[in-house]
Order: structure tokens, then C-alpha cells, then sequence
């Protein structure tokens, strides 16, 4: 590909572009991360042949193809980084003591609902899949299993319904695992066909916390990795808007090095030995009952710590 000529990005045009896209995503660029727009959007400019930024910013701000720019850039703006079985500590957390408690939970009705919200091209939506598929084994057929990954990259959710992928994101995956739910295709490997109907995708921006509730309720929601790109006021808004879509016993993950200390939400933080997630304070069912957790005694948003669990 040609060298892209750079287009100088100046302080107040950049200054104009994070808060379109602060507005529109809740993705915030620090001063620091203004190289990055720089880098990454410098040949949309070009292929749109606009001069300048301030083009640009007004091309986002009005006329017939705001939306489709704005996807346009969320494709080339978005830091996607993920891979299979990512933070196994925390996926340890889920496997031997959520999934578990759930299924017991659950197991009149015999459903449960997981939605990974910001899953990149799918590998973490997957990874519970497979973590589910093993749990159950000959019960899954018993079970409606929904798994929904979103994100607000149209470009990585074509990547994850394809299935397809290199050895880049399987290098948290163990050999059984590969063997068990992939299968090779010279460079790629392709995820197992049963794991691929377990787990839907859609479009979803976490900034639009009412078309979230098209979702209904969920029995667990990770949201991991992706809050490190919001400000305080964005998480909060996130956070809480995840608490209206999770039942008194449900669950949510946050990123291993995320934390909701500090932060006005209804969650506790529950830890285990392998790592930590977080379950909403009011106790209604199960879960935090018990665990013995009482509202409002234990809470991450006044910043104490967090329930102690083996
Ligand atoms: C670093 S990846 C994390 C993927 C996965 N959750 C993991 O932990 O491996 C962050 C993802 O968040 C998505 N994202 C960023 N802002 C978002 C928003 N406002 N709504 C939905 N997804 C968003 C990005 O497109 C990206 O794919």
C-alpha cells in the first residue's frame, strides 16, 4: 500500500474529534493517545479526499452518511485486542464457582443467558461456549443456552461470525482445548460447528443504554477490557445500566486489572482465590444469600473490600 501522506491532526481539531466521539461511544482519547487518531484515521481522510480534519469533523457532524462514517471509523479507531481464554484466573472464577452455582439455579427452567458485551472478533464469547459445552456435555441438549457477543465494531463481529483464526488468538489455548473445539486449516483454525451455534452477535454501542434493554435479562455479563477506554462518568453509566439487566443472583466480569471501587453501583465485589467478579448488593436469590452477603454491608462503590470466597 502507498504511504499515507500525514494530515496534521491539530490540537483543536483533535480537541473537536474526541468529543464526537466521547459523545457518540464513550470512548475517550486522552491527550496522550492523540497520535493514535492521527495514525489511524489520516487515510480515511484521504480515501474521502478531505483536506483537513476540520472536513472531517464536520462530516461527522451532519449529513446523509454520518452513521455509516461513524461505523467507518469505530472499525479503524477501536483497539480490538483479545485472544481465546483470556485471563484463565478469571475464567477459573466462572467455570468452578458461577457456572456451577447458575446451573443449579437455573436448572428448572433450563436457561441461561451470557452476553459478552465488547467481544472483539469472538473469542471471548466462544471461550464461555466451550466452558459451557464442557460443564453440561449431554445435559447442553436439555438446556437453551443463549450466548450473545456485541461490540460496536461492525468490521471484528464479521470476523467473529466467520469462526476463523490464527494462531495469534489461540496463544492462551491449551492443546486439548484446540483439539476438542478446533479444527485445522493450514494456518487457521476453525471453531467446532456445535460451539459456533451456541453464540450470536450483534451490534451494540454501550454508550445507548436503551436499545441495551432489547436484551432483556441476563444471567451473567462480562464486560471486559473495554472500560480502561471510558471515563469515570461513562463506567458508571455502563455499569449501572448492566445492573438493570441482571437478576439479584446474576453475575458480571469486568476486566482483570478493572475495578468498580469508587464508583457509585449497586455491585459487591465477590473474591475468590483465582480472581474476583462482581454481583449487585440487593439480595433477591441464591448467589450473594448464599454467600451470606447483607445490601448495602459490603460494597465496591464505598471502596471497602469485597466478599472473600475459597
Ligand atoms: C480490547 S477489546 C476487549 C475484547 C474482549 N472483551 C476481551 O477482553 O478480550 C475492546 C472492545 O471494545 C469495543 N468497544 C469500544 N467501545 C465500545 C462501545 N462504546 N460499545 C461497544 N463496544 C465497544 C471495541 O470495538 C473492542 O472490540
Amino acid at each position: 500500500m502507498p504511504e499515507s501522506k500525514t494530515i496534521t491532526l491539530s490540537q483543536s481539531q483533535f480537541e473537536k474529534l474526541r468529543k464526537i466521539i466521547y459523545d457518540r461511544s464513550g470512548i475517550h482519547f486522552p491527550d496522550s493517545k492523540k497520535y493514535v487518531l492521527e495514525s489511524r484515521l489520516g487515510r480515511r481522510l484521504e480515501e474521502l479526499e478531505l483536506g483537513d480534519y476540520d472536513q472531517y469533523v464536520q462530516f461527522l457532524s451532519m449529513g446523509p452518511y454520518m452513521d455509516d462514517e461513524f461505523q467507518e471509523m469505530f472499525n479503524k479507531i477501536t483497539i480490538n485486542e483479545t485472544s481465546f481464554f483470556r485471563n484463565e484466573p478469571q475464567l477459573d472464577v466462572f467455570e468452578r464457582h458461577t457456572l456451577p452455582a447458575l446451573l443449579e439455579a437455573r436448572g428448572g427452567v433450563k436457561r441461561l443467558r451470557i452476553w459478552s458485551a465488547a467481544c472483539s472478533s469472538g473469542e471471548e464469547p466462544y471461550t464461555l461456549a466451550m466452558i459451557v459445552h464442557r460443564a453440561l456435555g449431554l445435559r447442553l441438549m436439555d438446556w437453551k443456552i443463549e450466548i450473545l457477543g456485541t461490540d460496536i465494531s461492525e468490521r471484528v463481529l464479521t470476523e467473529a461470525q466467520g469462526g476463523r483464526y490464527t494462531d495469534y488468538s489461540m496463544r492462551s489455548t491449551n492443546p486439548l482445548t484446540k483439539s476438542r473445539y478446533f479444527k485445522q486449516d493450514g494456518p487457521y483454525w476453525n471453531i467446532d460447528p456445535v460451539i459456533k451455534s451456541m453464540v450470536n452477535f450483534d451490534l451494540h454501542n454501550l454508550k445507548d443504554r436503551i436499545s441495551a434493554k432489547r436484551y432483556g435479562v441476563w444471567d451473567v455479563i462480562f464486560c471486559r477490557n473495554v472500560m480502561i477506554y471510558f471515563d469515570d462518568a461513562m463506567k458508571e453509566q455502563v455499569v449501572n445500566s448492566f445492573a438493570g439487566q441482571l437478576p439479584g443472583d446474576g453475575w458480571l466480569f469486568i476486566g482483570h486489572s478493572e475495578t468498580l471501587r469508587g464508583m457509585n453501583t449497586p455491585f459487591i465485589q465477590v473474591d475468590h482465590a483465582q480472581g474476583f467478579c462482581y454481583q449487585k448488593g440487593a439480595v433477591e436469590a441464591g448467589g450473594a444469600k448464599a454467600y451470606g452477603a447483607q445490601p448495602g454491608t459490603l460494597g465496591s462503590g464505598t471502596g471497602r473490600p469485597g466478599l472473600k470466597l475459597s
